[in-house]
């Protein structure tokens, strides 16, 4: 199989490269990513010189240079997305810019070029928030932010590419990931590497709202799944069952790191704050899909990783990640100053 890979240079992507070049000798992947903030070629470096292994640099929103890597493609696995909420709330131009105009231009392509399969991954904060329960494949879109509305908006076009133009997309709805390569901005990385520093943990709001975590592992054997035996049109959630409260899991880190509670400094709510994500993933299950790991020695793993790994995250945390950590953080630090 030739698969085209968008946002490969990710931390989900990564992995996912990693993963299938592991588990299928005769595959042959083209990465493809603009390289921007949030991806790194360090994530690929172990696998760089792979003969199966191509990157090539730019934007999915650049038709003329995706489409010929989509015609030659016997797949598409799309990542590339601006992905963290906090920064689509500064900042939300670049969310519709590449979560909906990219994707657009994707499908696209796509359908130019007759593409087989189109995998498109999306995330389940397109349902909004949910008290009790857990949300189905059918239930009704509720984003909150910036974020989660453009991914709604890029799996709707697709949803209608499928219906109008027979283009054979699937979409997968993943939970909250972690693991090695993610980038310090999002929770558990960003805790652990301040907590590492012995620098505030900065919660938001009470600390109990509740996410679900997946090890990225098993968001990428569901996506593998979803590739080979997904029905064309259809959406897959993919949950980890692994809920947990922020507080919970900060605590957690800090036990593991053997770090004091102390530094854990509540801060002003993230606006429009979802306060539950919870997915059913009976569909998926069908599919012979199930998460293989446990939530806690998931945790402890990428605690090590990230011990182990400083020279991969030290050099992220400079230039514009401090302007971003100043502009997201400062004021909530100086407002909740000795709490
Ligand atoms: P990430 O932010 O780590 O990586 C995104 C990658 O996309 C980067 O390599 C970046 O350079 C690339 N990219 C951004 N804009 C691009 C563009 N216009 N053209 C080409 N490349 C571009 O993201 P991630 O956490 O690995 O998430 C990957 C996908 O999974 C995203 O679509 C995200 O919405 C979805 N998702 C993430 C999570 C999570 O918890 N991380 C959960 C569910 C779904
Ligand atoms: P995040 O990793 O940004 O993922 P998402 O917003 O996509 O779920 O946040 C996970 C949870 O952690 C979310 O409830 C917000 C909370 N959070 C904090 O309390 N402090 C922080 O500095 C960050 C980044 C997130």
């Amino acid at each position: 199989m030739r698969l085209l890979v968008t946002g490969g240079a990710g931390f989900i992507g990564s992995n996912f490269v990693r993963y299938m070049l592991g588990k299928y000798p005769d595959i042959e992947i083209v990465n493809y990513d603009k390289l921007t903030y949030a991806g790194n070629l360090d994530n690929l470096r172990d696998i760089e010189s792979n003969p199966q292994y191509r990157f090539v640099q730019g934007d999915i929103a650049d038709a003329a240079v995706i489409g010929p890597l989509i015609a030659k493609a016997d797949a598409v696995v799309n990542f590339a997305a601006e992905t963290h909420v906090d920064r689509s709330i500064h900042d939300p131009g670049g969310f519709i810019q590449t979560d909906v105009v990219g994707i657009y231009t994707i499908l696209e392509s796509a359908r130019e070029h007759k593409a087989g399969k189109v995998v498109l991954v999306s995330t389940d904060e397109v349902y909004g928030s949910i008290e009790d329960g857990s949300f189905r494949e059918q239930d009704r879109l509720d984003p909150s932010s910036p974020y989660s509305a453009s991914k709604a908006g890029g799996e709707l076009l697709a949803l209608a590419y499928y219906k109008t133009f027979g283009l054979p997309v699937c979409i997968t709805r993943g939970s909250n990931t972690y693991g090695p390569y993610q980038y310090p901005e999002k929770v558990i990385p960003l805790f652990i590497t301040n907590a590492l520093d012995n620098l505030p943990l900065p919660l938001y709001g009470d600390g109990l709202n509740v996410r679900d975590w997946l090890f990225v592992l098993d968001h990428c054997s569901a996506i593998e799944a979803v590739l080979h035996r997904g029905n064309p049109g259809e959406i897959y959630n993919i949950g980890g069952g692994n809920e947990r409260t922020n507080i919970e899991i900060t605590h957690a880190i800090l036990d593991m790191l053997e770090k004091p509670r102390s530094l854990i400094r509540p801060v002003q709510d993230r606006p429009a704050h979802d306060r539950r994500y919870s997915v059913d993933c009976e569909k998926l299950v069908k599919l012979g899909w199930a998460p293989a790991q446990p939530f806690e020695e998931g945790l402890r793993l990428t605690v090590k990783w990230y011990v182990e790994n400083q020279w991969w995250w030290r050099k992220l945390k400079s230039g514009e990640y401090l302007d971003y950590y100043k502009k997201q953080y400062a004021r909530g630090f100086e407002s909740t100053k000795g709490r």
